[in-house]
């Protein structure tokens, strides 16, 4: 991959762990365990080729409605990877959170915390991994600080434009996503990244997420090296 057009912030739809787990007769958390391992590799990847922000959405505010099992195996699998943390940073990988973290145990978001200063000087590849997740409760949290602010007398509501709202996004300080990625065959954002993908170029795939590999990554970057961003502009 030849590293200029590299797009800068990539975000990922991790989609397909349960109807992968089905055609095989297994259970559905037996997909998300494959997909975990996925996420490795492409994170790996994505490192390897100099991406500097991949956003990978792992559960979204709306997934507490699965069965309780399901979504333990979920979070069994968040406590893996933040137990395995230090070898991220051994790859030079950031991590991230995003979400609300509130709805976490107290000793999962102390590992969320210890994860995060751990690789707080990596210069690698920078990953949020979107946790109860949802783009809209992001939005009204933002809204809410931005309320508090107003409040306070810190902030004129006449000052508050775009840039107010991304100040105060999980995302604050990084780029835009330019590239979003969705698998599973599902052409839908799912309340992923509402703001933050106003002009993101889309690529949908059949493949389920267990089965994506670097190579599927690659074409996704190839179609979006294809296209004619103008974002509003002329030719
Ligand atoms: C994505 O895979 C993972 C999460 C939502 C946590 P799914 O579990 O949604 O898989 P499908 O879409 O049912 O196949
Ligand atoms: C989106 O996938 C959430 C994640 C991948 C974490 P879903 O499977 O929850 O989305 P829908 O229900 O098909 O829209
Ligand atoms: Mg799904």
């Amino acid at each position: 991959m030849a590293d200029q057009l590299i797009p800068q912030h990539i975000g990922i739809i991790m989609d397909g762990n349960g109807r992968w787990a089905k055609l095989r007769g297994l259970p559905r958390y037996a997909g998300h365990s494959v997909g975990a391992k996925t996420f490795r590799r492409i994170a790996e990847y994505c490192n390897r080729i100099g991406v500097r922000y991949l956003t990978v959405y792992a559960f979204s505010t709306e997934n507490w409605k699965r069965p309780q099992k399901e979504v333990d195996t979920i979070l069994e699998l968040m406590m893996d990877y933040l137990r395995d943390a230090e070898s991220y940073v051994k790859l030079n990988i950031k991590t991230h959170f995003i979400g609300d973290l509130s709805a976490f145990s107290e000793e999962m978001r102390q590992m969320m915390d210890h994860a995060e200063k751990l690789s707080e000087n990596a210069t690698g590849l920078i990953v949020n991994i979107a946790i109860n997740y949802g783009g809209r409760r992001e939005l009204a949290q933002a809204m809410q600080k931005i309320a508090a602010e107003v409040k306070s007398g810190a902030l004129l509501p006449e000052e508050i434009d775009e840039s107010t709202v991304a100040a105060h996004l999980y995302t604050a300080g990084q780029p835009d996503v330019d590239l979003l990625i969705r698998p599973s065959g599902e052409y839908r954002l799912s309340n992923f990244m509402l703001w933050q993908t106003a002009y993101a170029e889309y690529v949908f795939m059949n493949t389920l997420w267990p089965d994506f590999s670097e190579k599927m990554l690659d074409n996704a970057i190839r179609e979006f090296q294809k296209r004619n961003r103008r974002f509003g502009g002329a030719e």
